[in-house]
Formats: structure tokens, sequence, C-alpha cells
């Protein structure tokens, strides 16, 4: 079953007065003079217990669709449904059985993070007990409970974004929406929170998320969008993204000893060679068949190898490509 079907999904929204009406802006084809559509046109599905990434550049539409999608913007067109319901017909039970951090979300300043845990619990209707026995089991998971009683506002960044993540947490949502939820964090915190997400998932809970760190979207999604100028313009996989834009894999080889570098051209998986100064760069068409079939070769030769690189596309040079040649891949 899918977590989440979006269908032909629009956004619109009206720019400064004063301006005609429909004209067209040459640069953004997406804006007339005072209507943007923000989201324009997107369906897509997110199935179950997936982690679905939602990648674009500054102004791309992942926040107002993640806003349609969590009951807070009311879509111009299309449909959103979550589990099964209409998300804009069923807004309270969509409500309990999602978890939501916002891009903007705050804590309140003024509750220490026990308190904003105890006030959430409270307005989703859990009943005492058991507020405080989830309450207490995530902050001691997001490593917050030493800190429960000291007032958010001198939390740090890191911790206000781990007690967000509690809150949304505790109603056991099925589905968790997250807008960028390790910007603007250290290497350390943004780790903490990969891995809960990872945790999460792996205990059942689908997640959507956006973030501008490919780092995240690469080892954390099981497959991508990636929208721009409110339209989707990818989706796959993360390695089938990688694969789709990449030039050319490539290992580089250095050897001890001398080794007759012309027969390896002759093996199965192997493209291009060059030779270098102590070795060989290999242009390969799969760079994990080519390692065995070459360190395979090698050992037959009886020579030592004193280095082994790869050369792989990123899923940084993947996203560029895709944004610069607006989804059209050669
Ligand atoms: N309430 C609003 N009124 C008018 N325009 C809006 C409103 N909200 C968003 N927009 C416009 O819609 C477009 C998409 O914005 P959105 O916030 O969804 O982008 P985003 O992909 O989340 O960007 P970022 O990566 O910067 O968070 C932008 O051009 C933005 O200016
Ligand atoms: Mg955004």
């Amino acid at each position: 079953m899918s977590a989440i079907i979006v269908n032909n999904l629009v956004k619109t929204f009206e720019l400064s007065k004063g301006r005609k009406r429909g004209k067209m802006s040459p640069n953004e084809p997406h804006k007339t003079m005072n209507i943007i559509r923000a989201v324009d046109d997107i369906s897509f599905e997110v199935r179950k217990g997936e982690i679905f990434g939602f990648l674009g550049p500054n102004g791309a539409g992942k926040t107002t669709t993640i806003r349609m999608m969590t009951g807070v913007l009311r879509p111009t067109k299309g449909k959103i449904k979550i589990l099964g319901l209409d998300a804009w017909k069923n807004q309270i039970v969509v409500k309990q059985v999602t978890g939501n951090v916002p891009e903007m979300a705050n804590v309140y300043f003024s509750f220490s993070g026990w308190e904003n845990l105890m006030f959430i619990g409270e307005i989703y209707g859990i009943s005492k007990k058991e507020r405080v026995i989830k309450a207490e089991s995530l902050l001691k998971k997001f490593d917050l409970y030493e800190k429960r009683t000291l007032k958010t506002k001198k939390y740090s960044k890191g911790m206000k974004q781990r007690l967000l993540l509690c809150m949304a947490l505790m109603t056991n949502p099925q589905i968790l929406f997250l807008d960028e939820p390790t910007a603007g964090l250290d290497v350390q915190s943004s780790k903490i929170i990969k891995d809960l997400i990872r945790e999460y998932n792996e205990r059942g809970v689908t997640v959507f998320l956006t973030t501008h760190d490919m780092d995240v979207a690469n080892e954390l999604c099981d497959r991508i969008a990636i929208i721009n100028h409110g339209k989707i313009i990818s989706l796959d996989t993360p390695e089938n993204l990688k694969k789709l834009t990449q030039d050319y894999q490539a290992i580089d080889l250095q050897f001890v000893d001398g080794m007759n570098k012309q027969e390896i051209k002759n093996l199965r998986n192997i493209r291009e060679v060059q030779e270098t100064q102590d070795g060989v760069h290999v242009i390969v068409e799969d760079i994990h068949e080519s390692i065995c079939e070459l360190v395979d070769y090698i050992k037959t030769q009886n020579v030592k190898i004193k280095q082994l690189s790869t050369h792989q596309p990123k899923l940084e040079e993947a996203f560029l490509k895709i944004i610069e040649k607006g989804g059209k891949t050669d």
C-alpha cells in the first residue's frame, strides 16, 4: 500500500498587485507577472516504509508541497492521499497518523523541553500517564533527558531540532514529514538526527524529507524526487540518479612491480586503459564487477597492488546536472 499519493498537485500564489496579470516573466517561465505557480502539477507516490527525499534548489516548491501535504496550505488543484485518506477531507485523522517538523518550526521558548512535550501530548489527547512514559523515552533517546527542565530558549540549535523531532514523534506517527531536518547543524548533531531517522524508519515509519544536504539524501533516501520551478524533473533511487548522469566510472591502480598493462584491456568489464607512471587509469562499465575482475587478474600475474582508488559519480554532481538540464538526461 502507498503511504502517500499525490495527484496533479498545483499551488499558485498571488504576487504583488498593480502589475498586468498573465504576462510571462522571461527568465522564470513558471511565473506570470503577478501569479506564481509554486507547485506546478506534480504527481508522485511514496511507498509505505520508505525514506523519500524531496530535493530542489531554493524556491523550487518543496516547502509549499509539504505544507499542502500536512494540511497547512490548501492546494489550488489536485489530490493528496495519506494512508488512503484524502488529506483535506480527513484532516484530524491525518494529523494523528503523521508527525511534522516544518521548515521554520520552533519550540515554545518559555517552556522547558519536558513542558513542550507535555503540551503537545495534551493537544493530541494523549493520557497523562502515556505522555510521561513517551516523553521520558523520547528525551532519553534524543539525548535531551538531562536538559529536560531547562527552558528551551537556552537550548542550542541542535537541541531544539532534536526536541522538535521528539514533539513530532509523541503521537507514534506512521509517516514523518521533515523539512530540512539537519539544516544548520554541525556534523555530530546532523549524524544523531540521521541515525534516528534511520532507526525510526527501520521500525516502520515512512519518512518524507527535504534537504539540501546531499550526504543526508544519499545515505538515507530509498528514492529521491528532484523538483525545480514547481515541477518534478526526476524521480529515482540515488544509485540510478547517479548512474543516469555519470560520464564514466574509473579505477586507478598503482603497482609495486612492473605489470603488462596492455593485457588489462582484454578483461571483460574494461572499457579503456590509460597508462600512468606506476599503474593504470581504467575506465569501466561497472565498478564493483571490475574491481573483482582486475584484482583476480593481477593476482594471477603475481604483481602487488600499491594503491587502488575509484572515481564514482556523486549525488551532488548528478543533482546539479539534472537541474541544469531540466530533467533531460542523455
Ligand atoms: N505564502 C507565499 N506567498 C507568495 N509566494 C510564496 C509563498 N510561499 C512560497 N512562495 C513562493 O513559492 C516558491 C516556492 O517556495 P518554497 O518555500 O516552496 O520553496 P523551497 O523549495 O522550500 O525553497 P527553500 O529550499 O529555499 O526552502 C518561491 O518562489 C516562493 O517565493
Ligand atoms: Mg523550503
